[in-house]
């Protein structure tokens, strides 16, 4: 054997970063890429890509795995299975919540995380934390030490009574995150506003599903997202506002940017596919599968969420994979009811089906290029979040974690996917696009047929300080 062989060499690829497209073989050694050009030696094994598109694989930033819950209520996707179905969608990086309760320290939310994580992840993964409670311990020695350990972003609450910050709880954390060059993630939705719609519907015996949406208008997060970009504006730090759902929110965004504030903006599939019509009738609990919030809006702003990425007003696209059984009793149904919606589990499964949803609908029909692709579901995460460029790329000397696309028909239904959740939203959604292969460090985790277990292979990311912020 030689010694100038790679470990694997992916041949004719047409690899697509952030910034090119270029024709190329990719060399690859310990996980790592280690050359890219044509005609490379050879290696001990070989793939030919044969023109297909080879993009970095995919980093979803936003994505919540076996996170503790408020019995009954249990999230349907662990390590395993959340990062199993991750591959299989072409996504080789997540990022999930070590989360804060309060009255607990974050140290210990981190060693609880990561027992969770531990053996079990079959791609690389870095966490967040949830900061719920921010005494002077956890502003001055926890969050410190946790961000220079490699905890480096962190995402607060303006909403749900067990997470919520006040305004001047907000201020403390964005110091904290300002001093010791940290991104704080912010859920932004006003939460006395959402209480005092939620009572006015529950006395009009308007419990169904469909009314989450009800209780939760467009407003309360124009309003949150207007606070959140102000709060930041005095503090003069960087935030990334998370799942944008609204047009509300949309503008004022718009109007941050043009006022020169460093305001960073996330959206996610459930914003582009789903609307307030799949949270169902007066009549209908099937709604409840798609009980997130913020929830979906209506179909008319489903054209501002695409119109705002392909402008560039959104940095990230994330799944929010935060999965719950339909069926069963620790779900959309607690204890095996129909509840109010108050009641209902929020969030949807998404972890699998968000790069080819994107890649299908967005790059195939010409609303996005790939590189715009590659930027909002990998490389702009890697770099708010601390991993680029080891992540989120693809180069000499990044970790070899990459996607072969595979331009096919393929409709989605949830007995393909490789969550551990009962359903999709996104069930008959006719596509143009999977992944063919996804490689994990140089290892096939999927060939667009059969998924391969890396369990426990997935390691674990110390994130350094977010590289989209300016350098201070
Ligand atoms: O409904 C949602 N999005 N649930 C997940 C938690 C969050 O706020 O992101
Ligand atoms: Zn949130
Ligand atoms: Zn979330």
């Amino acid at each position: 054997m030689s010694e100038t062989q790679f470990d694997l060499v992916i041949r004719n690829a047409r690899v697509a970063t952030a910034s090119d497209t270029f024709m190329s073989d990719i060399g690859i050694r310990d996980g790592v890429i280690e050359q890219l050009g044509r005609n490379l030696g050879e290696g001990k094994k070989e793939i030919d890509a044969a023109g297909r598109t080879v993009t970095p694989g995919g980093v979803d930033g936003h994505c919540h795995l076996d996170q503790p819950m408020p019995p009954p209520a249990r999230m349907s996707d662990n390590f395993d299975t959340g990062t199993r179905s991750a591959a299989c969608g072409g996504t080789t990086t997540v990022i999930p919540f070590a989360v804060q309760e309060k009255g607990q320290s974050l140290q210990s939310a981190v060693d609880d995380y990561h027992q969770r994580a531990a053996g079990r992840a079959h791609v690389d993964y870095a966490f967040h934390l949830i900061v719920s409670d921010p005494t002077p311990d956890v502003l001055t020695r926890e969050l410190p030490k946790l961000i220079a350990q490699g905890y480096s972003s962190f995402k607060i609450y303006m909403t749900y009574d067990d997470l919520k910050l006040n305004d001047g709880e907000i201020l403390d954390v964005l110091d904290t995150a300002k001093k010791n060059n940290a991104l704080v993630m912010v859920h932004a939705e006003n939460a006395d506003c959402i209480e005092w719609l939620t009572k006015r519907l529950e006395a009009a015996g308007h419990t169904a599903p469909r009314f989450h949406s009800h209780s939760r208008p467009m407003l309360v997060e124009r309003e949150a997202t207007h606070r959140a970009i102000a709060l930041s504006e005095l503090i003069d730090v960087p935030i990334l506002i998370v799942h944008v759902s609204g047009r509300e929110a949309v503008e004022q965004i718009r109007w941050a940017r043009g006022h020169g504030l460093n305001i960073f903006a996330e959206t996610c599939p459930q914003y582009l596919f789903l609307s307030a019509e799949d949270l169902g009738g007066d009549h209908d609990y099937a709604g409840a599968k798609c009980v997130c919030s913020p929830p979906p809006r209506d179909k008319g702003n489903q054209e501002v969420i695409w119109n705002a990425l392909t402008e560039g007003l959104f940095t990230v696209f994330s799944s929010d994979h935060a999965a719950f059984n339909y069926g069963g009793t620790d779900g959309k149904h607690p204890e095996g009811e129909e509840v109010g919606f108050r009641y209902i589990p929020n969030g949807i499964p998404g972890l699998e089906t968000r790069m080819p949803l994107l890649y299908s609908e967005g790059v195939l029909k010409g609303r996005i290029t790939v590189n715009k692709f590659v930027e909002l579901t990998s490389t702009n995460a890697a770099k708010a979040y601390g991993l680029h460029p080891r992540k989120g790329t693809v180069a000499i000397g990044a970790d070899a974690d990459l996607v072969i696309w595979d331009e096919r028909e393929i409709t989605i239904q949830n007995t393909m996917l490789h969550h551990a959740t009962d359903y999709t939203p996104y069930e008959g959604i006719a596509l143009k696009a999977w992944p063919g292969m996804t490689l994990s460090a140089g290892q096939i985790v999927w060939d667009g047929e059969n998924f391969f277990p890396r369990s426990g292979q997935g390691r674990f990311l110390q994130c350094d300080a977010p590289s989209l912020l300016p350098k201070k």
